[in-house]
């Protein structure tokens, strides 16, 4: 599969790929132009706008003589405006620092604003033939499928491995570089689609590892869940008649300041407390109570404890407050914790 890739998408590309495309000339200024506009926006919008721009602007010296604001304002409804500046700040680079030609090597082409690695090789095989090759997402999920590259390709590691594989499997003869360079962008574009690929219109069915093994629905491997930490606490749900204790937090943290129910480590922390606090009983444990925030999820343990009698021999007043479970649940208390003293009111 390695070394007949090229020969297979090249000769699919001549037959199959697109042909009729405004930007597929030689002027490096007229393939630039295309790729940034291309970057986030499909062909079909950049088609309508491209032509137009090239009429205001028919060359890189006409773009870097016009002020900003013109570049802008032809740029109006392409969005991500950022492109429209970078555009016009490597218009003024072309002309101040390459004499006004574009230069043919893809690490000078990087140099520009808005030319990443996979733009600048674009400019560089297209407009001067260069060997180099292009990595955009398209492009990932061909390589991941046809030669079964795993892990998530946003991940470093992952388009490291993948920039080496692209290398490697390049065309030997530059005169297919053109063809090969669109075979990437068409095959990705049409027939491996992200969705539903057309595997039996594809150059590379036979060789292709995802094909082969039915998972084309699994690779490119999707990028890994964000996994948040788990956190623990017990919470106690102390009851007097109709009272629960509720405790001040210390005013820093998610839920600084607010009056909620006080947390333990362990079970047996709230033995310890009973028993400083008065007499009663430790009742069976809720079932878990689970609390999603951004950066972390909070299990907690509800423990509710019948006081009879308060003593609150070695628990300070201050440490805590008595309040009408109805009042308690208006308080302002966190969202999971009035959950619970409103099934407390229940009980
Ligand atoms: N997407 C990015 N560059 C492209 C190109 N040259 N042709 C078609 N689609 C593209």
């Amino acid at each position: 599969m390695h070394s007949s890739f090229a020969p297979r998408l090249v000769a699919w590309q001549r037959r199959h790929g697109r042909h009729d495309l405004p930007w597929q000339v030689s002027d490096p200024y007229r393939v630039w132009l295309s790729e940034i506009m291309l970057q986030q926006t499909q062909v079909k919008s950049v088609l309508d706008y491209y032509p137009r721009f090239l009429a205001r602007f028919p060359d890189v010296a006409a773009l870097a003589a016009a002020p900003v604001d013109d570049v802008l304002a032809q740029w109006s409804g392409l969005g991500y405006y950022s492109r429209a500046r970078n555009l016009h700040k490597a218009a003024r680079m072309v002309m101040d620092e390459f004499g006004g030609v574009f230069p043919a090597e893809r690490e000078q082409l990087e140099r520009l604003p808005g030319v990443g690695r996979s733009t600048a090789a674009a400019i560089s095989a297209f407009a001067f033939g260069r060997r180099e090759t292009i990595l955009d997402g398209n492009v990932k999920r061909v390589l991941a499928r046809c030669f079964g590259v795993e892990g998530f390709p946003g991940e470093k590691t992952v388009e490291k491995r993948m920039w080496a594989l692209a290398e490697q499997i390049l065309p030997r003869d530059a005169a297919d570089i053109g063809p090969y360079v669109q075979g990437l962008m068409d095959l990705g574009a049409t027939v491996c689609s992200r969705g539903k690929p057309a595997c039996t219109a594809c150059p590379m069915l036979d060789g292709c590892v995802a094909a082969r093994d039915g998972r084309t629905g699994e690779l490119p491997t999707p990028r890994p869940k964000k996994t948040v930490p788990t956190r623990q606490t017990v919470m106690l749900l102390a009851q007097r008649g109709n009272q629960v204790w509720l405790r001040r937090r210390q005013p820093t943290g998610i839920w600084g300041g607010l009056l909620s129910l006080p947390e333990f480590a362990t079970t047996f922390e709230i033995e310890d407390w009973l028993r400083a606090a008065g007499e009663g009983d430790m009742l069976p444990a809720w079932p878990e109570l689970e609390h999603v925030f951004t950066h972390f999820r909070l299990i907690i343990t509800p423990q509710p404890v019948r006081i009879d009698q308060f003593r609150a021999a070695g628990v300070a007043e201050a440490d805590g407050q008595w309040l009408d479970i109805d009042q308690a649940v208006d308080a302002g208390v966190p969202a999971p914790v009035r959950r619970l003293l409103l099934r407390l009111a229940q009980v």
